[in-house]
């Protein structure tokens, strides 16, 4: 008796029956999208690595200068292939190195952490001065909450690798936000993602409240790290 395994292999046997070539052209052919996959991948992590070296020079400038860091933490991450299949999927289109390339513009993605809100946009004016660098999109979450109250400044940017014999722009998205930012961005996601809980609208008017003491947070610690830098500065001279 057949079971669902043997009838799923027969289904897909006779699927490249139907395409009318060979198995061996038909498995050389799903070896070479999975390769310009890999490769395409391998790209967005080198653009990544990029990226981070760039705020991490500034961090390094910053802290020389002025005797602190802008940058907290940063955090990157590669979109998974699932991931990467349904966003393609639900705006139409199959999956392909070219498809990915053309539609995706966060496969690759960074998370840059700072201590204060003008951290963020002295970081992204520094970065985005840079000449090698190309602004694609600019979403300034900060300046506009979302009605839910999240606060961050989101870019995607094409940025160049270097390979042996060709140079190539890739696109990579950057997130950048303060740690009380962070902090209620992290707790929303994952109060969101317990799915099988009613989101009621007394507990999204919460979240909101809990967003203005975030923004709340950062304005008293900017306004504190202000006195801090003239104490200083006077003691200096
Ligand atoms: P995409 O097609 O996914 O880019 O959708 P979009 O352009 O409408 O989204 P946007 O660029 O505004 O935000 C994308 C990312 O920002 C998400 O994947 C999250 O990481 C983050 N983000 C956006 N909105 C929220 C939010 O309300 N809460 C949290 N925790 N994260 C958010
Ligand atoms: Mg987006």
């Amino acid at each position: 008796m057949k079971d669902e395994r043997d009838e799923k292999i027969e289904a897909f046997e006779n699927a490249v029956r139907e395409l009318d070539i060979s198995k061996e052209d038909f498995f050389e052919m799903i070896q070479q999208k999975s390769e310009n996959f890999f490769k395409l991948m391998a790209y967005y992590r080198c653009a990544m690595m990029e990226i981070e070296t760039k705020l991490n020079v500034l961090n390094e400038e910053f802290s020389l200068q002025y005797d602190r860091n802008p940058i907290n933490s940063i955090k990157t991450r590669l979109k998974s292939v699932n991931s990467i299949r349904e966003k393609l999927e639900r705006k139409g289109f199959s999956m392909n190195a070219e498809t990915i390339e053309a539609n995706i513009y966060d496969v690759a993605g960074l998370r840059v952490i700072c201590s204060f809100p003008d951290d963020v946009y002295l970081l992204s004016e520094a970065l985005l001065s840079q000449d090698d660098i190309t602004l694609i999109e600019k979403k300034d979450y900060i300046k506009k909450p979302k009605p839910n109250g999240y606060r961050s400044l989101h870019l995607i940017v094409d940025v160049p690798i270097f390979l042996a014999k060709e140079k190539r722009k890739m696109k990579v998205e950057i997130q950048l936000r303060t740690i009380a930012m962070d902090c209620w961005a992290s707790l929303e996601h994952q109060l969101r993602y317990k799915k099988d809980l009613e989101f009621t609208s007394e507990m999204a008017h919460e979240l909101a409240l809990c967003a203005n003491l975030s923004a709340e947070l950062d304005m008293r610690m900017d306004a504190l790290r202000q006195i801090v830098t003239e104490k200083k500065d006077m003691k200096n001279g």
